[in-house]
């Protein structure tokens, strides 16, 4: 029996070193905060037909009840529109009061948008999101300055939809695909992107056929990670470089102080959770980046082995030495 139990020993460090490798337990989800939603009854005016696929309206000259199409592109979700940053709002609070007639006014589709700088400007409570270095980022950025007006913050940030994201979600897959729609919903679809200009949209895939892994590397960093200039101010870099300046280098994130660590991994740093021994032991709660998450116990493991191995053949030569002369 303890010879048995003796012949178990060596797996002992394996044990020891498995305990050092498994991931730490995932956190619990941040609790979204009880929200009492005032206005669900006077939006329920525009979404009874801006909700639906299909809406009714009473048709005067006609004396009956018409149901028609609703335009696939002035559908506002409602469930997304409620789990928005701008859940509390009345949808006349950013559009104009005369959208309570129907049919709208014709004149109604010249209304002046808001920018995000109108309401976030300069106000303390919206602080850690800087929101002017945002803006200036985002002016010097390829979008911006080959557009100017008609590329507005709404086009990434989808008015009816958007919702903070890689501050609060701890699901990094999930942020990860939340970002990268943003992105994907120009340059993946022809319609949106011709919006803003007459070249053709170069195929993504294509464009990035040198990657290895095309799959997994879209699935674990986002493009912003490889687009952007990063930025120590900001949570999510905004200035989008000229392709020429994107990010091909492998080792940029495949080394000990990869870029990741200041963009992907901002959050993960500001918390500093780790995990003994291994550099950037944070990153490894989603995955093992080649190079960037060396271990320094393994490192020095693999020294005092190799050590052991030389110690073990001198030994044995001296041994044989001594045996032959003697
Ligand atoms: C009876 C159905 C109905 C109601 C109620 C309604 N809408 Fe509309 N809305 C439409 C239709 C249909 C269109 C498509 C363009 C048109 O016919 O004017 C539209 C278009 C719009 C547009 C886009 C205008 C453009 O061309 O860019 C906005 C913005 C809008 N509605 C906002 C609202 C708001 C805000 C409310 C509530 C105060 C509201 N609507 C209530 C049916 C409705
Ligand atoms: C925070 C401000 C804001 C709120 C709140 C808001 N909208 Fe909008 N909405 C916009 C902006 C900005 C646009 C123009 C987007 C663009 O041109 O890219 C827009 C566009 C639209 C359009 C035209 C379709 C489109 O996407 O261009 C419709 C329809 C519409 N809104 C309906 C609504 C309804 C219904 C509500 C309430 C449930 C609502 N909006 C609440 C800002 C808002
Ligand atoms: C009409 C004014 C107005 C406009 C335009 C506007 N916002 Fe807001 N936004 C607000 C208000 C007010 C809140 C606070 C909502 C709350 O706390 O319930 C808010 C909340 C937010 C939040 C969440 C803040 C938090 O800590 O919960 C973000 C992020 C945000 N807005 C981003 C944007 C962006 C990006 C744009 C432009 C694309 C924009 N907003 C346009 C008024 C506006
Ligand atoms: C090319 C696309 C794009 C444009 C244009 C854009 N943004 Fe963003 N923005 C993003 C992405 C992607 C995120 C990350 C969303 C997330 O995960 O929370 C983001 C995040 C943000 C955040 C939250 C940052 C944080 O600290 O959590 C704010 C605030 C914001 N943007 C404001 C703006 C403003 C203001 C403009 C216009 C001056 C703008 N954005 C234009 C893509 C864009
Ligand atoms: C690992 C880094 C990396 C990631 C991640 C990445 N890109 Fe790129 N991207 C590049 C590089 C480098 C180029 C320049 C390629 C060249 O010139 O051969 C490029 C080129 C582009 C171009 C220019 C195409 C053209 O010829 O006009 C676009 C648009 C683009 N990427 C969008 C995206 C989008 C959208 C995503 C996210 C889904 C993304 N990229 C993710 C590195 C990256
Ligand atoms: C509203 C549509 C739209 C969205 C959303 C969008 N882009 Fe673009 N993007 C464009 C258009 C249009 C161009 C082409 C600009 C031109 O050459 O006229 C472009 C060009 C680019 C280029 C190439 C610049 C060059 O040097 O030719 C890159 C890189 C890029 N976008 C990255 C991104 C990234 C990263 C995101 C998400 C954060 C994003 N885009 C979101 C429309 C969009
Ligand atoms: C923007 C940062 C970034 C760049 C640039 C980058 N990678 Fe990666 N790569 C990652 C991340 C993050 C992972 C981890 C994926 C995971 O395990 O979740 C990864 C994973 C990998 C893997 C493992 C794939 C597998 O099957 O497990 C290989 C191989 C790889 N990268 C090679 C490369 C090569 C070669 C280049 C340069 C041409 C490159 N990477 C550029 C971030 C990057």
């Amino acid at each position: 029996m303890i010879k048995k139990l003796l012949f178990g020993l060596p797996l002992l460090p394996l044990v020891f070193l498995l305990f050092f490798i498994s991931p730490l337990s995932s956190q619990t989800p941040i609790e979204e905060e009880e929200r009492e939603y005032e206005f669900l009854e006077v939006n329920q005016k525009c979404l009874k037909c801006h909700g639906h696929t299909y809406y009714y309206y009473y048709n005067d000259w006609v004396e009956r009840d018409i149901k028609a199409r609703m335009n696939p592109y002035h559908i506002v979700d409602s469930a997304d529109f409620y789990v928005s940053n701008h859940w509390n709002f009345r949808c006349v609070d950013c559009h104009s009061e005369d959208y309570a007639e129907f049919p709208h006014a014709g004149e109604l589709r010249m209304e002046p948008i808001y920018e995000c700088i109108d309401c976030h400007g300069g106000d303390e409570h919206y602080a850690q999101y800087n929101f002017e270095a945002i803006d200036e980022e985002f002016h010097k950025s390829v979008h911006s300055s080959k557009h100017s007006e008609e590329f507005t913050c709404w086009m990434c940030h989808d008015p009816h939809t958007y919702r903070v994201n890689a501050r609060t979600n701890d699901n990094m897959e999930e942020f990860i695909r939340y970002d990268n729609e943003i992105c994907l919903s120009c340059h993946a679809n022809v319609n949106r992107y011709q919006l803003l200009t007459t070249v053709d949209n170069p195929n993504i895939l294509d464009m990035h056929g040198w990657l290895p892994n095309q799959g997994l590397h879209f699935k674990s960093v986002r493009c912003i990670e490889c687009h952007t200039d990063i930025s120590d101010d900001l949570m999510v870099a905004h200035n989008v470089l000229p392709k020429e300046k994107a990010v091909k280098k492998c080792v940029d994130c495949h080394s000990k102080n990869s870029r990741l660590l200041t963009s992907l991994y901002k959050m993960q740093f500001t918390d500093q959770r780790s995990l003994v021994g291994f550099s950037n032991s944070a990153m490894l709660e989603e995955g093992y980046i080649i190079g960037a998450n060396r271990n320094y116990y393994l490192n020095r493991l693999s020294l005092v082995l190799f050590g052991l191995v030389l110690l073990f053949i001198s030994f044995h030569v001296i041994l044989r030495l001594t045996i032959k002369h003697s």
